[in-house]
């Protein structure tokens, strides 16, 4: 099998290839995706929401996702693994953001790292990328400034906050970064930005004119019932389908139906 690199996804946008991208966090899961062919896995810290039932991707720590990416990284052939740099391990100094980008690239075997934020970690994204490791970017609703944000609603609405945006897209792409996840913006300015710069731009919430998209695996296989954003489209209803699994084993337990003879020693 060949494996995706990220001059791949660049050649990807220049032919006008759509690029797929879905979270994982685990082995097993990220077995299923790269078999179906999925182009990028995230190892997302939205692990801290998805796997461990925080509130926010504050919590997780660099430990705990370098676990996720390992797990991610033995289940996969073909896909190129993306891993989060989780809060509080890159924004206090660009030799932090080394450092951590470094454990998780020397101990998950991961092939990238994405951190969030613009002008604000230049330098961090600067010498990660002159260590040789890949990063890719993530602008607009950036979950680790949540509390600085106050909701997850739309960001990039108003004029000022749209041309940083861009400018800090562009400044990315600049410093070398391979691709930027634009995260629930209006769709005319991502397509903008997809349009300034000539590396790919995977979306989330930003509309379709962009280079690529990307889900929480969890949410678009419907696991999650209590989550429905706008931008989220169900591909399965796997919250059904698993219910209706456990419940029947539940029963068969409790009538004496399992196991049976067959499925005895
Ligand atoms: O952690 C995550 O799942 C992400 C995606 C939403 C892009 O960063
Ligand atoms: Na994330």
């Amino acid at each position: 099998i060949k494996k995706v690199t990220t001059h791949q996804l660049q050649a990807m946008k220049e032919r006008g290839e759509k690029i797929s991208m879905l979270t994982a966090y685990d082995f097993t899961m990220a077995k299923v995706l790269d078999q179906a062919g999925i182009d990028v896995l995230l190892v997302g810290d939205s692990a801290s929401n998805v796997m461990a039932g925080h509130e926010t991707t504050l919590p997780i720590t660099l430990d705990q996702m370098i676990y996720h990416a390992q797990s991610v990284v033995r289940g996969v052939d073909r896909a190129l693994v993306v891993v989060d740099v989780p809060f509080g391990s890159y924004q206090g100094s660009s030799s932090e953001a080394l450092r951590s980008s470094i454990r998780i690239m020397k101990e998950s075997g991961g092939h990238a790292v994405k951190m969030e934020g613009g002008e604000e970690i230049a330098d961090s994204v600067k010498r990660v990328l002159s260590a040789g490791i890949p990063v890719m970017g993530h602008l607009g609703l950036t979950p680790q400034s949540i509390y600085k944000f106050g909701t997850y609603s739309v960001r990039a609405k108003e004029e000022e906050e749209a041309k940083k945006l861009i400018s800090d897209a562009k400044l990315l792409e600049e410093l070398g970064c391979f691709a930027i996840v634009l995260e629930k913006i209006p769709s005319a300015l991502a397509g903008e930005v997809a349009k300034a710069v000539k590396i790919p731009i995977i979306g989330i919430g930003a509309g379709p004119e962009v280079d690529g998209q990307v889900l929480v695996v969890h949410d678009m296989l419907g696991i999650n019932k209590d989550f429905s954003p706008r931008f989220l489209r169900r591909y399965a209803d796997l919250h059904t389908i698993m219910t209706d699994a456990v419940q029947g084993f539940i029963k068969d337990v409790k009538d004496r139906d399992f196991p049976n003879e067959k499925e005895s020693y």
